[in-house]
């Protein structure tokens, strides 16, 4: 039997089991180690679970695990009430929302766009990059640029009443200090693995509320916010992307996990280094990271409680609450 025939047999099997809409709330870490499930998604925060949801609908369409991933955080990238994704997230400090997104597949091939404005789904962008050009990454104008001549979707620039109530109320005092767990709506990341073992993952922000003007985050960093490897496994990340990027956290989990650690062993060993590496200021920082090995073994940890990711299988789509080093 062919594999996508193969695949498509389970995914008949998986819908009568994976019924959108249908969700559990787990206790803290009762289930990071779950043997490995496949296919398999994971994704950070509560709006992980409509985000798996889309990812499996379109896996099941398509049986391509990188459509999957990218249709996953699309969903997020047009929810109105987020904002930390997408055109409605809180802008910087000038008042203006840009984005950043990338995409990664298990054999390497990688896309981003970082610092981009008017685009409703920089994912698909970075996707474009990945595909369409010698390049992996477009910044700026320039990303705006390639969305206009691809044909993308471009909003007006324009804050949502949501983000504009939020940013004249911040201008009040104009300061600068991002508060721990505000990432209940923050990045979303997602990894998945299809029902052969390939691997992917996608990751998409507005970023930092209130930013300097041009700042891009750990999103479209490929090994930072997010790295692939279908030899090995995937990573991805969310919270404060400068603490994330001075480590290389995405990378720097799959390469623990390739000399033999765990996916929760990686997981934890990134947020020590990541304390390491920060501490003058740890107790004003958030991160978490989300990992797969080969195996579909997984592994979450984050720097202080509060970190929740949703967990997408044949047998459903549960919000897990993450374990914490503080
Ligand atoms: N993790 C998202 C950011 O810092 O931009």
């Amino acid at each position: 039997m062919s594999q996508r025939r193969k695949f498509l047999k389970q995914s008949l099997l998986g819908s009568a089991l994976f019924i959108p809409g249908i969700t559990q709330a787990c206790a803290q870490g009762s289930k990071e180690n779950l043997p490995g499930e496949k296919p398999l998604i994971l994704s950070t925060w509560n709006h992980g679970l409509p985000a798996n949801e889309a990812a499996f609908k379109k896996l099941q369409e398509t049986g391509d695990i990188v459509d999957a991933v990218e249709a996953g955080v699309k969903d997020t990238e047009l929810d109105l009430n987020n904002l930390s994704v997408g055109l409605q997230g809180l802008p910087d400090r000038e008042g203006i929302t840009t984005l950043d997104a990338s995409i990664m597949k298990g054999d390497g091939s990688c896309g981003s766009v970082a610092f981009v404005r008017q685009v409703k789904h920089p994912i698909s962008l970075a996707r474009a990059v990945m595909e369409k050009t010698p390049h992996v990454m477009l910044a700026g104008e320039g990303a705006r640029q390639f969305a206009i001549q691809e044909g993308f979707p471009m909003e007006e620039e324009k804050l949502s009443p949501k983000a504009q109530k939020a940013y004249d109320e911040w201008k009040k005092t104009s300061q600068y200090k991002p508060v721990i767990n505000i990432e209940n709506h923050d990045t979303i990341g997602m990894i998945g693995m299809d029902a052969s073992g390939n691997l992917a993952g996608s990751c998409t922000t507005s970023g930092l509320a209130y930013k300097m003007h041009g700042r891009v985050g750990d999103s479209p960093i490929i090994g930072a916010g997010l790295y692939v490897d279908n030899e090995v496994g995937a990573a991805t990340a969310t919270g404060l992307g400068e603490s994330i990027i001075r480590i290389c956290g995405s990378f720097l989990i799959v390469e623990l996990m390739r000399q033999g650690r765990t996916p929760q062993e990686a997981c934890e060993e990134a947020v020590k280094r990541l304390i390491a590496k920060n501490q003058q200021d740890i107790k004003d920082i958030q991160a978490g990271f989300l990992a797969i090995n080969k195996e579909g073994h997984i592994g979450a940890y984050a720097v202080h409680p509060g970190f929740n990711f949703a967990q997408g299988t044949l047998k459903g789509n549960i919000l897990i609450d993450s374990k914490s080093h503080f």
